[in-house]
């Protein structure tokens, strides 16, 4: 019944629906119950429809509907459509932070992939943490795979401007709590910012990933892009539901694509594009699924000399809409073209070279030319030093330039509590030249590693006309923030890296050229504070369910923050039957 091209294995439907015992019964009579005819189950490619659809997750509330372009597509090519749930995890929703669940949706999403009967899989997902769970969860299986992204917002529009998701939100609360901003505009603000569905509208962290994706082949051309609701987005999706069909003939699969080059190409092109510090996180964590050597230096080795050219917000002026009619993302490379792997291939069946061979952009001023970039020096810098054994990283890009070479005296919080308590009280010893230290927000930690690194500045410097300041911590940021900040220091304060017995008054050196983060204390001091180091945070409320297992087995930011027994991959067959 199968026509299936991969020698000696039936295709994976075949092996249930195929059947003509007590076990093929089963496996299509309940399907049956949804109106398939006979038919359908002759050994057509089946074809899963990932979705993390969620009215929790407004970046995703296009998703039920663009699933049935999908669907159209795979009919069209004579596939059969499932569609399936997953867990959606919305950005601005979730406590204590999506990201503690990233691993748990990728978890869902590999043993839904490869617990049912089927030959290849569409993945729809937008908001933050979505899409790379899921990636990395059909990585364990590695079946032929594409993407569909949500696709961004509209502009942001607030009194004839244009303002970005995110990035605006900073800028309007920082200005509320300096007496520059009413509460009456800033909720008409709120309003304003998030006027259709899709995600962030910024390069944040949904948009990062989505172009990110169609860098590395998974997704059609113009998926990063695309508004969310503009008709073409639907039309990519049929699109994509029929080329789903074509990979399953072809039996590529998702390990086929998503090669160590077509990571490096991700790489580059975050930096051309200003992308998210989120990335790194997401990127390690897929390389570990498909046992990809991939390491944090990485990040800065293939991104130096990159220009920033993509004008848009947190980095620039622009928003992803201007980005999407300037040429999109194959404009973008097309400018970048020599610092690619133009040999990768993609699931559109052909070379990421001839793809973007006749990419055009309609814009300058938004996407730029070589010779005038934003910024000549883009990407992900990746620092070390006694501070950050294991690395840390910052992104240049969103800094003040004059922090990048900084010393200064830390003040020092022990948790996020700490700092929510203390930071605007007047007798705060802090000056603009102080180094603002957070503790307890790794991976451990919070737990989940939330985007509180760009802690607000003390409310007593915003009122002199203080804008930025050096802050460090082992926490991540949003893709939507900007301001001179170190992240994902490693190990984390709470797994008793260094950070953990940084104190109040300590001098802290940084300087972005030689990529180092020190403490100015002796060797002999630091190794007596580390061995008198004890955790004084107050017992963990984390003790139980999937909270416990994540802060048991949560490996660090260096390694991409997955679970230490989801790296590698299961596989897609599973030979024993359920009844
Ligand atoms: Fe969902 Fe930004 S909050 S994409
Ligand atoms: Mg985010």
């Amino acid at each position: 019944m199968s026509d299936s091209d991969t020698p000696g294995k039936p295709r994976r439907s075949t092996q249930s629906y195929g059947k003509l015992d007590k076990d093929g019964f089963i496996h299509r009579s309940w399907m049956k119950n949804q109106g398939l005819p006979d038919h359908v189950f002759d050994g057509r490619p089946v074809i899963g429809i990932c979705n993390t659809w969620s009215e929790l997750t407004p970046c995703n509330s296009g998703l039920r509907e663009l699933a049935e372009y999908v669907k159209r597509g795979v009919w069209e090519a004579g596939g059969l459509p499932l569609e399936f749930p997953a867990m959606s995890l919305g950005e601005t929703q979730m406590r204590p932070t999506a990201m503690l669940f990233r691993n748990l949706l990728a978890m869902e999403v590999e043993e839904s992939i490869r617990g049912n009967p089927i030959d290849g899989v569409v993945l729809l997902g937008g908001c933050d943490k979505t899409t790379p769970a899921q990636i990395m969860g059909a990585a364990s299986v590695n079946l032929p795979t594409m993407v569909v992204s949500s696709g961004p917002m509209l502009n942001g529009k607030f009194r004839g401007q244009d303002i970005g998701s995110g990035t605006d939100v900073w800028k309007y609360s920082e200005a509320v709590r300096a007496g520059l901003m009413s509460i009456d505009d800033f909720i008409a603000a709120e309003s304003g910012m998030s006027r259709s569905r899709g995600v962030c509208m910024t390069m944040g962290t949904a948009s990062t990933v989505s172009s990110l994706t169609e860098a590395m082949g998974l997704s059609l051309p113009l998926n990063g892009t695309l508004p969310a609701v503009d008709a073409r987005r639907q039309a990519l999706a049929h699109l994509t539901g029929r080329r789903i069909v074509e990979l399953v003939k072809q039996d590529v699969r998702l390990a086929d694509i998503l090669t160590r080059e077509a990571l490096e190409n991700a790489i580059v092109v975050n930096a051309a594009i200003g992308g998210s510090t989120n990335a790194v996180v997401h990127l390690l964590a897929i390389a570990g699924r498909l046992g990809i050597e991939l390491a944090l230096d990485d990040f800065d080795r293939l991104s130096r000399d990159i220009p920033l050219l993509v004008d848009l917000m947190p980095s620039g002026r622009f928003l992803m809409e201007d980005f999407h009619y300037a040429g999109g993302l194959p404009a973008v490379m097309a400018r970048i073209k020599d610092r690619l792997h133009t040999d990768a291939v993609t699931v559109s069946g052909v070379a990421l070279g001839d793809q973007i061979a006749d990419a055009q952009c309609y814009n300058d001023d938004i996407i730029r030319t070589l010779d005038n970039p934003v910024n000549p020096d883009s990407g992900i810098w990746v620092l070390k030093g006694n501070l950050c054994p294991k690395g840390a990283i910052i992104k240049p890009n969103a800094a003040t330039p004059a922090l990048l070479e900084h010393t200064g005296r830390a003040v020092v919080f022990e948790s996020i509590e700490d700092y929510k308590a203390r930071i605007d009280d007047p007798d705060l010893d802090v000056d603009e030249h102080s180094v603002l230290v957070l503790k307890g927000c790794g991976p451990k930690g919070y737990p989940g590693m939330p985007e509180v690194g760009n802690m607000a500045l003390p409310k007593k410097l915003l009122e002199k006309g203080v804008r930025d300041m050096l802050r460090i911590s082992d926490a991540r940021m949003s893709g939507t923030a900007f301001g001179s900040v170190i992240l994902h220091v490693a190990p984390e304060s709470s797994a008793g890296g260094p950070l953990a017995v940084v104190r109040d008054g300590d001098e802290i050196a940084f300087s972005g050229k030689n990529r180092s983060l020190s403490l100015r204390i002796s060797d002999a001091e630091l190794a007596q504070r580390l061995a008198e180091w004890q955790d004084s945070r107050p017992e963990s409320e984390y003790t139980r369910g999937y909270a416990k297992l994540y802060i048991d087995t949560v490996l660090q930011a260096d390694q991409g923050v997955d679970l230490d027994f989801l790296r590698g991959a299961s596989g897609d067959q599973v030979d024993r039957e359920s009844h």
